[in-house]
């Protein structure tokens, strides 16, 4: 998967950190160097100080306070550990899913999207990675987020096609295709991905996708809220009505045109700008 880290990272957080002299210096800006892909890495629980400022920085990159950020904080590496295998993400995920359907069938039933246009298709637009599928078994073993981004053990990881679905988004959409939406899948995942893409959606129990985009060589350099914006206009154009967007990055959601309604997935693990 391409993880487009900007350059413009940099700038923004010593900006950032630059505007706000109460914000712990430490977010974004920590590299574990000890751990490694496919070592242990030695992570404590987070205890005491440590539990209440991840839970903060948690919701700050939740709501893009934070802004860029490369890696978890390696002090909050065992908070997103013992979020991510605890209730907390489950029950967060569940949550997003039951308030998307609810909009969903809300929004079928009022016919509001088309304005009356019949020839109007009513399309649900999902992320990938983090929306349908769970690399957490990935996470797992290379510090929660806490080391910086490996594209070749990434890589291994995506060809070995087995990374489990997230429950209630499976759920979601199977939901939706009942309700009669078109689901179209659009991720950052470039096209050399596309087989073993396909067969992990298939090995995690998704089926029946009207269409599955990844990014072709003429993304490469887009950032994720160029190249998605620029795909949901292409079905916007295919007269596709786009009423629901579901994300774990706001890089899926923003930018024009945009769902009716974007649905944001919990990912305490890494950001995509
Ligand atoms: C990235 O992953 C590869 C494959 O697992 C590994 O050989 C390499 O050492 C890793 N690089 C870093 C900087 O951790
Ligand atoms: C993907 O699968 C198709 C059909 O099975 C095959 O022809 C093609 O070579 C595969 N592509 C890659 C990149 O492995």
């Amino acid at each position: 998967m391409l993880r487009l880290r900007l350059l413009l990272l940099a700038l923004s957080l010593i900006a950032l950190a630059g505007a706000s002299g109460a914000r712990p210096a430490a977010i974004g800006l920590v590299t574990d160097t000890g751990g490694r892909a496919g070592t242990a890495v030695s992570i404590s629980s987070g205890a005491g100080d440590d539990a209440l400022f991840c839970d903060s920085w948690r919701l700050s990159v939740e709501t893009a306070n934070a802004g860029p950020w490369r890696t978890v904080p390696a002090r909050c590496a065992g908070f997103v550990r013992d979020y991510m295998e605890g209730p907390r993400y489950a029950s967060d995920s569940a949550v997003v899913a039951a308030d998307s359907l609810a909009f969903a069938s809300d929004a079928l039933a009022a016919a509001v999207w088309g304005g009356g246009a019949a020839t109007a298709r009513p399309a649900w637009v999902f992320d990938v990675d983090e929306t349908l599928l769970s690399n957490a078994p990935y996470y797992a073993v290379n510090g929660w987020g806490s080391q910086e981004y490996n594209e070749t053990s990434w890589d291994e990881w995506v060809d070995v096609a087995k990374a489990p679905a997230l429950p209630s988004s499976l759920k979601l959409y199977n939901d939706l295709q009942e309700l009669g939406f078109h689901v179209i899948l659009l991720t950052g995942r470039g096209e050399s991905q596309r087989n073993s893409t396909e067969a992990n959606l298939l090995f995690a129990g998704y089926n029946s996708w009207e269409k599955l985009i990844l990014r072709q060589p003429s993304d490469i350099g887009k950032t994720a809220v160029l190249y998605k914006s620029e795909r949901r206009a292409a079905m916007e154009a295919e007269g596709f009505k786009i009423l629901g967007n579901s994300g774990d990055q706001w890089s899926d959601l923003i930018g024009s045109p945009m769902a009716m309604r974007s649905f944001k997935l919990p990912n305490p693990m890494y950001f995509i700008s």
